[in-house]
């Protein structure tokens, strides 16, 4: 840690604040194109958009509208969008998940096709497809890990074989990422990435996300498996166990709340680490810029600047393709 010595007057913190150009030239953390990740819902259909109510710009698309909309965040510099899948019919073994012609594996084919340049990143879990809405196999009201495993890893293969640049499993199913690393090695899919949403917290912040991947829990939550949003010493655990696994990249999740364990996990572990701002801290800014009651733009910039401040090098977020604008114009 650094000790500043000296003091006012010789000291004057506000002589580097007098011009903008000086401001920007000690600027010590800053927001770029590259570092945003834009969620995306696809379900089947065609020139569907059916807005979230819950939030506002963003919609369930089908693959055209996705095609569209994924090449309008290219053009913008997005690097890459993370792909979340409703599919026709859900039952109690998450079929949908691993099929190979799944709403997922086929919008990811559409996309590599034609939008070679555009990392797709998808997300691996079963409670969309799940008529229970859980992120597991469910016997006798629990949700089972062992099983739920070999399914997601099933899962990840099957949207690596369809050409996804990386899975990203969101399930917080023990031992899922070494799972995955081994069928997809098996495969010869060496060059996969995983990025494990290694931190995730059993949050009331993933309310609208829910109404958007229609995968809301139909009985009991998520804290048998999910993390109790007290823990930092725990979440340092589950990465770790991620990282030796084999994960590539980790997540923390919610992104705003939990700015100390996303500072943690990157100092302590220091790999590449995404943060993710939830639906309902996108919610929450929607909601009280439609009232006029905050900036949404001065809002939303300053909660991702935070993000990157606590030590997060890309973000996942809702507002990537307001933000590229923002930032570029
Ligand atoms: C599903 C999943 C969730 C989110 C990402 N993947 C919801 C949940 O765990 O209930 C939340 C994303 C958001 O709120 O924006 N495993
Ligand atoms: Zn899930």
């Amino acid at each position: 840690m650094k000790r500043f010595h000296g003091q006012y007057p010789t000291h004057r913190l506000r002589r580097l604040r007098q011009h903008p150009g000086l401001r920007s030239m000690v600027c010590e953390n800053r927001l770029s194109v590259q570092q945003l990740v834009l969620p995306l819902f696809v379900r089947s259909g065609r020139h569907l958009r059916r807005e979230v109510k819950s939030m506002p710009g963003v919609f369930q698309l089908s693959p055209d509208e996705i095609l569209h909309t994924a090449r309008q965040a290219h053009s913008l510099g997005i690097p890459a969008i993370l792909l979340f899948g409703l599919p026709d019919k859900k039952d109690a073994k998450a079929s949908g998940a691993y099929a190979r012609n799944g709403i997922v594996q086929k919008t990811v084919r559409l996309l590599k096709k034609e939008i070679p340049g555009l990392l797709v990143i998808t997300d691996v879990c079963l409670c969309e497809y799940m008529s229970h809405g859980h992120c597991g196999i469910v016997r006798n009201g629990k949700i089972l890990n062992d099983p739920s495993v070999h399914l997601l890893a099933d899962t990840a293969l099957s949207h690596a074989e369809a050409g996804a640049d990386i899975v990203a499993p969101s399930d917080m199913m023990d031992g899922r990422v070494r799972a995955i690393r081994q069928a997809l090695d098996h495969k010869g899919l060496t060059d996969v990435p995983i990025l494990s949403y290694a931190a995730k917290f059993a949050s009331a912040y993933y309310g609208p996300f829910r109404e958007a991947a229609e995968s809301t829990p139909q009985f009991g939550d998520r804290r048998s498996y999910q993390m109790d949003p007290a823990n930092v010493g725990e979440a340092l655990r589950e990465v770790s166990l991620d990282v030796q696994e084999g994960a590539d990249m980790v997540m923390v999740k919610p992104a705003l709340a939990y700015l100390d364990v996303l500072h943690q996990v990157k100092s302590t572990f220091g790999l590449p680490t995404a943060a993710y701002a939830v639906s309902g801290e996108y919610a929450m800014i929607k909601a009280a810029a439609a009232r006029g009651w905050i900036d949404e733009r001065a809002v939303t910039l300053e909660s991702l600047l935070a993000m990157r401040r606590a030590g997060a090098d890309f973000l996942i977020t809702y507002s990537a393709m307001d933000v590229a604008t923002w930032i570029k114009g």
